[in-house]
This record gives C-alpha cells, structure tokens and sequence, in this order.
C-alpha cells in the first residue's frame, strides 16, 4: 500500500530506537523505500548498520561524511525523495531543536530542509515529558504543522509509569499509512468482521477448536480501518495484536460470538464473516477435569448457531461476505453456500491457507463471476478483497456514508 513513496525515517537517542527497527520493517513491507537518518547519540542505542540491513538503503549519520562524496548535498538529495519523514523516537532534544529552529546534524538539518509531511514519535521519561519546556516545545511544533503520534502511558525503560512511552509500532505505521495513502474509499462505512476460530469447552482446560489463526480477519479489520471505515473486529481466542482504533470484541465459544454479532450486525453496512466457527460443541461440560479411566471414551455433540445462515436470512441492506475454506470442490461448495446462505459475496480458499501469512484465494460473487487471486499476502488479499466489496456495495450506503 505504500509502494511509489519514500519514508525517511530519523532515529534520534532514546531506548525507544529498538523499536524503529520494527517500524523500519513494517514500512518495507508495505512498499515504502526507506532511508535512515541518525543523530550520533541513536548510534550508541542501535547500530547504522542494522537500519542500513532493514532498509536496504546507506544510513545517513553524517552531514560530511566522505562516503557521501557522490552526493554532495545530502540533506537537499533526500528532501527531493521524501514523500514523508518520521522520527521515531523523537528526543526532547530533537523536538526542541526543530521547535527552534536549529540544525547542528543530519537530522535536524534534514528537518529544516524538507516541505513534505513530517511525524514525530516521541518517546522519554515521564518527568521529561511534563517539563514545561517540552510541553512548549511539541506545542510548538504541532503549530508548525508537524504531526505528533504518542508518547503513550504505560511502563518506561527506566520502570518509572506515566505518559512517555513511543507509540506502538502499528500505530506509528498507522500514522505514515494515514498521511501518505490518500485512498480513504471506505470512509464512513461501518463494517463488522470476525475473525478466528472458537473453542467449544469439554471441561476447563480441554476444548474443540480448529486451525483458524485470525490473520485473515485481522489484516481485513486492519485495512479497512487504514481505508477509513469504523470497524468493528469480533475475534476468538488469537495471538495477534490487535489493529489500533478498531471496536474490539473478544469471544472464546460459537455461543458468545453469535451473541456478539446479533448485538452489532443491525448497524452494519458491510458484514465480513472470516471467523471458522465450530458447527458443533460438546452437549455437556464438565466442572472439573475429566480424569483418564476408560480406553475409549465418546463425546456427544451438538450443532452451534449457524451465525452466517442466520445473518442471511435477517440481513437489513448490509452486504454481507462469507468465507469458504474446502479441501475438495472449492468452487462448486463456495458457490452453493453463498446461494444457500443468501451472501453477496463468497472468498474461497483450500484449507491449506489456515495460520499461514499468505493466501491464494478465489471470488465468486451473485452474478457468478468468479476471481482469482495470486498467492500474496494477507494484507494484500484483504485490499484486495476490500476493493472487490466498494465496487459492489449500494451507492446509498456510500452516499450516506
Ligand atoms: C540510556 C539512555 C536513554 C535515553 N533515553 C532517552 C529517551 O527515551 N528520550 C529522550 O528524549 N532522551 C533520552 N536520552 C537522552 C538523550 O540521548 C540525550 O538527550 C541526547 O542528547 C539526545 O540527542 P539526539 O536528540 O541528538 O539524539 C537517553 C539517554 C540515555 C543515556
């Protein structure tokens, strides 16, 4: 989603500079082309060379440095390619500095130097935080039109607790993502998604799941958050994190998620069900832990809400997308469960997909055409699948949106 820009990432000196490694990568992934700036104190938290490995880019950690002989301007050269400059962690220094106009470094002269959109992360000591000088100085800096993401409350490095902790590195993507990607299509739509498998209880530390990881709905919920919609994530039992400012509802069995989507689906304009809910859970559970006696034993089960069947059968104008993960007959199952279960649209994947990063899917939608998609990352395959549903979903909706 960022392909064709360029991010000049500046790492000033604080513990937080670990992080921006993450960052780094995270924006790689994305398409971005990435060039590191960093002052001479970041050097002695993370080494240019590991930024220089990340974004596959030379660092720049010195407005004179003799390496830089092709480029007899750097800080000018970079500004020519920047379509954005982040820095992360952003010192108290840093952001006095540029409040006032100073440029002793590479960085802080780069900041002077540059008309594109700039964010800063700060990240210090509760207590730096506060200072009344700090306070002055962002405020400042705000007012220069540079955009400021965190710090957040939480434990520092130092163990002290208080405001000063960098944003989470999704949400500094988040940030870039936000000023860079003008693609806000899905602005104003309300969209529901579920994600993950439930876990049906046998007895209190024995369950009947399945396979399903959550990366699907959750690179959904991601993008569409990205692309402007107000969602609303129900997931089960996962290990990821989560997407910033999306409506997180956590569940565990098929019978909360089916009460938690009763409760949401009414609102919707868009209903996205990846969630791989059990079609069936145990008739009883027991209190305490089943003790091994007999060779064999025998579980009865009973058939959960069909939540899908059910949202197609109430479904107020919303357009609703299920999911089909087959072993045999993809297509001809996908598209008999999306007639079956009154769908606007059906993804089809084989099962091999499940807890993998990437995904090859195919889809079918009323009028019978079917798509298919390369094999591609998650994130990829929700834009893609996104774009699919803004073309379809009714003018009136996007209108009122
Ligand atoms: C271990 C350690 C951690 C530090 N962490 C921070 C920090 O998180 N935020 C900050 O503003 N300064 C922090 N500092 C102080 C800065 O490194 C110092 O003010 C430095 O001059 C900043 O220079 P720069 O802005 O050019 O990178 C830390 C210093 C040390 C020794």
């Amino acid at each position: 989603m960022l392909t064709g820009k360029t991010v000049i990432v500046g790492i000033s000196g604080g513990i937080a500079a670990y992080k921006t490694c993450e960052i780094v990568r995270g924006l790689k992934k994305e398409g971005a082309e990435v060039f590191c700036v960093m002052t001479v104190s970041a050097q002695k938290f993370v080494s240019p060379l590991t930024f220089r490995t990340l974004s596959g880019n030379p660092v720049i950690t010195d407005l004179f440095d003799e390496d830089l002989n092709n480029t007899p301007v750097p800080h000018i050269a970079l500004r020519e390619k920047a379509d954005l400059v982040l820095v992360a962690p952003a010192t108290a220094n840093i952001i006095g500095k540029t409040a006032n106009g100073l440029a002793d470094d590479a960085l802080s002269t780069l900041l002077l130097s540059v008309k594109c959109p700039v964010i800063f992360a700060p990240a210090m000591n509760p207590v730096m935080w506060e200072n009344k000088v700090v306070r002055q100085n962002s405020k400042k800096i705000q007012k220069l039109g540079i955009k400021l993401i965190g710090p957040v409350y939480g434990e520092v490095a130092c163990g002290e607790e208080g405001t000063g902790r960098m944003a989470e590195v999704s949400s500094v993507i988040d940030a870039v993502f936000d000023l860079l990607n003008h693609k806000n299509d899905l602005s104003g739509l309300k969209i529901l998604i579920t994600a993950g498998a439930t876990r049906e209880a046998i007895d209190p530390i024995r369950f009947i799941s399945n396979r399903s990881s959550g990366k699907m709905g959750f690179a959904l919920a991601h993008a569409a958050k990205r692309r402007g919609a107000e969602v609303t994530l129900i997931s089960g039992p996962t290990y990821l994190n989560p997407p910033a400012n999306v409506n997180l509802i956590e569940v565990t069995s098929a019978e909360e998620m089916h009460k938690a989507v009763q409760a949401a689906a009414q609102k919707q304009d868009v209903i996205i069900m990846t969630a791989a809910v059990a079609d069936y859970r145990p008739n009883f559970t027991f209190m305490q832990k089943l003790q091994k006696r007999a060779d064999t034993m025998s579980l009865e089960l009973t058939r959960t809400v069909d939540i899908l069947e059910e949202l197609g059968k109430s479904k107020n104008g919303s357009f609703l997308v299920g999911f089909a993960a087959e072993s045999n007959n993809l297509i001809e199952n996908a598209r008999e469960k999306m007639k079956k279960k009154n769908l606007d649209l059906i993804v089809a994947n084989n099962v091999e997909a499940f807890e993998e990063d990437c995904s090859e899917v195919f889809i079918l939608d009323k009028a019978g055409e079917v798509e298919q998609l390369p094999l591609q990352e998650k994130i990829s395959t929700a834009n893609s699948i996104l774009d699919r549903i803004v073309t379809r979903v009714s003018p009136s909706r996007k209108d009122r949106a």
